[in-house]
């Protein structure tokens, strides 16, 4: 039996990606190996997101071709997936001879042939062709990263173009999933025990099925959240859903939410920035006048829903101005968490052609004086979560320490506590005893709530 040993890079769709490509080589008679090693063959999916992200992949590609084992003649076949390799295609074979075979996002289900092909003696074999049209989305436990969570694709690709981002490039345009088959996908889940899923996309709101089969019994102002309704019907416990487009934010969305529980308290609603001119030149669709008013809808509603973003900081041109309007917006919109990023031109995108004429000692200024009012904010969230009682999913032994458990709130927090494995996959009520900045402690209430 060939040992695959795969490694990931990259969001959400890529760890769902590598699900399937661990589920298509597992029923194709290959060995899923966490021994590096061992393996016959290295993939690696990768992102292409930044630079630096790319960059992991010839980081590691060295690394592979520079291990004992390779000095030892006792090759191994390495493979390139995702979005650096549907982006590069052939040219990764240019130049090395260290790359063995390199599939593009949508040609993943073909995982398989790709590596006999390699081990048959083709050299330099690519696909960067499209999804077979009996692709199966679906992953069982074995492959997911965890028994009790599971990300259900219902969106794919990106038309947004926004202009500094390579998604659109890397993942084609939008193609929304059968709602019917979202839902059958969720019932099987349900009942195999996973307690909580994730709707993913690039842009989750932009959810547009070719028909409304599934959706006829359920309301809403769009497709997108009449897929909440449907899904949340399911009675499944917990569905979070992931990444939200400002544009395409419907306030029917936050409807939902108040409307049934298990729709969980959590809104991830990317903002880039908070200056209108560097919105308008990222070309994100949206004012920073309309975003706060969604902001100003998702904290009204009946449950408090915690919030969080993504800012993108040194953008062309960016003024002091518009900085400190960014300062201002993350101050009012008070971020649960905020992932912040340094501008990184990506070749191919309209901002490749603009300068980037911000200087690297900027950027990383800007960068710390954001982190630190939005870590203020999260402080202040995190410390009133003191003496409260939250739901946690218990999902795992914490990384950092063996001896306590780790889990998340349905507002996306992290929890750690003391208590026996045997709670693993159960949602139990833990009393918040201590808060720091990403992470908060606290002690097993005596009653299990499921
Ligand atoms: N679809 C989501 C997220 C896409 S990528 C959205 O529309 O927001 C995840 C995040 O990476 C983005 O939200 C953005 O903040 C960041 N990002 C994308 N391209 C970038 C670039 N060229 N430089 C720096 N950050 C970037
Ligand atoms: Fe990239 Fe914009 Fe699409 Fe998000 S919406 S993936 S940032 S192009
Ligand atoms: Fe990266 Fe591709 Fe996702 S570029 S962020 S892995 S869609």
């Amino acid at each position: 039996m060939k040992k695959v040993y795969l490694e990931t890079f990259g969001c959400q769709m890529n760890v769902s990606d590598s699900e399937r490509v661990a589920a298509k080589l597992a029923a194709d008679g290959f060995e899923i190996t966490p021994n590096e090693a061992a393996a016959d063959v290295v993939l690696i999916n990768t992102c292409s997101v930044r630079e630096k992200a790319e960059h992991k992949l010839y980081t590691r590609v060295g690394q592979i071709r520079n291990s004992e084992r390779e000095k030892s003649g006792n090759k191994q076949i390495v493979g390139v997936l995702g979005c650096v390799a549907q982006l590069e295609g052939e040219t990764l074979f240019e130049g090395r001879n260290e790359i063995d075979f390199v599939l593009g996002t949508k040609a993943v289900g073909r995982v398989s042939q790709a590596i006999e092909q390699v081990f048959a003696g083709q050299k330099n074999y690519f696909d960067l062709g499209d999804r077979e049209d009996n692709y199966d989305w679906s992953v069982g436990e074995a492959q997911r990263h965890s028994p009790y969570i599971a990300f259900v694709p219902i969106i794919e690709g990106c038309n947004k173009f926004c202009t500094y981002c390579i998604v659109p490039f890397s993942r084609g345009r939008e193609k929304s999933l059968p709602a019917s088959e979202i839902i059958r996908q969720v019932l099987n889940l349900r009942r195999q025990g996973v307690k909580e899923i994730h709707l993913i996309g690039q842009n989750v709101n932009s959810y547009r099925p070719k028909t409304d089969s599934g959706l006829e019994n359920f309301h809403g102002a769009t497709a997108f959240s009449r897929l909440l309704r449907a899904v949340a019907a399911t009675g499944i416990e917990r569905i979070k859903f992931n990444t939200s487009f400002p544009r395409d934010f419907h306030p029917d969305i936050v409807d939902a939410l108040d409307e049934n529980e298990n729709l969980c308290n959590w809104v991830h609603l990317p903002v880039q920035s908070g200056s209108n001119n560097i919105l308008r030149a990222m070309r994100r669709g949206h004012t920073i006048e309309s975003y706060l008013e969604k902001i100003d809808k998702i904290k009204s509603a009946s449950r408090k829903l915690s919030l969080t973003t993504d800012i993108i900081v040194g953008f062309p041109n960016e003024t002091d101005e518009d900085f400190f309007d960014t300062l201002k917006m993350a101050d009012y919109c008070k971020f649960d968490s905020a992932f912040i990023f340094k501008y990184s031109p990506r070749p191919g995108t309209p901002a490749y052609s603009m300068i980037d004429n911000i200087l690297a000692r900027n950027k990383t200024e800007r960068f710390l004086e954001l982190e630190k009012l939005i870590k203020s904010n999260q402080r202040s969230i995190f410390q009133s979560y003191l003496d409260k009682t939250v739901k946690v999913l218990v999902e795992k032994i914490s990384s950092k320490n063996k001896a306590e458990l780790s889990g998340h709130t349905t507002c996306q927090k992290v929890v750690n506590f003391k208590g026996s494995n045997k709670l693993l996959g159960k949602i139990i009520e833990i009393k918040i005893t201590q808060a720091k900045t990403n992470t908060l402690y606290g002690e097993i209430c005596d009653h299990y709530v499921s």
